[in-house]
């Protein structure tokens, strides 16, 4: 009953100040250079929290056929305090477009952003069933090919990459091949 009364607080506190809630709410991660992204599955939404060395953008993406053709990317930055996110589809093993501009919907959500000391982080929600046809098959358990990327120091989705780097992991249990 008290620890009732007490997480009531402390989260009511968080929502008053802006902290994220979901800051802690990270279940597993794997770290590429300068580069982190933490995520927990909860039910259909995959948590993800991405963080880098950069004052551009930063991303990651799910299961390319090629490079970058057919992932289901999210993509985000910071500019003066406020943050930008999108969900991008790899339309060409070197290129990539909004969902929208191909006829597809927005399905991530931005849940805070910030940028420190040279680090940019995006906290976002994306469901795992998929909604459009320019999202893939994203499974919670087995094996998902992990893009992980992040851009020079410009507030846009355009520079190409500083970094871009693939893991295999499972989604579920955090493992990492
Ligand atoms: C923002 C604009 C972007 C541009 C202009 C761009 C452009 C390119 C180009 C030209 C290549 C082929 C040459 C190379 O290997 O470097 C490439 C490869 C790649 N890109 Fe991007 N990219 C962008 C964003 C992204 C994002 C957001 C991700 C992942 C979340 C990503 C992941 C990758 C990966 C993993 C490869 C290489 C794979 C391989 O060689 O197997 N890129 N990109």
């Amino acid at each position: 009953m008290l620890n009732k009364k007490l997480m009531t607080v402390v989260l009511t506190g968080c929502l008053l100040i802006g902290v994220p809630v979901y800051a802690d709410a990270y279940d597993h991660e794997v770290t590429a250079r300068g580069m982190s992204f933490s995520w927990a599955v909860d039910g259909d939404t995959l948590k993800g929290k991405m963080s880098a060395k950069t004052g551009g953008w930063v991303a990651v993406g799910f299961n390319p056929s090629n490079k970058m053709k057919d992932a289901n990317i999210v993509i985000g930055y910071v500019k003066d305090g406020a943050g930008s996110i999108a969900d991008h589809f790899g339309d060409k093993a070197t290129g990539h477009s909004e969902d929208t501009d191909l006829g597809g919907t927005n399905d991530v959500t931005l849940v805070a952003a910030s940028e420190e000391n040279g680090m940019t982080t995006i906290e976002f929600t994306l469901p795992i069933a998929s909604f459009d046809e320019y999202y893939g098959v994203l499974t919670a358990d087995g094996d998902t090919v992990l893009l992980m990327s992040y851009g020079p120091d410009r507030d846009s989705f355009r520079p190409r990459h500083s970094y871009r780097g693939t893991k295999t992991v499972n989604l579920a249990t955090g493992a990492e091949k």
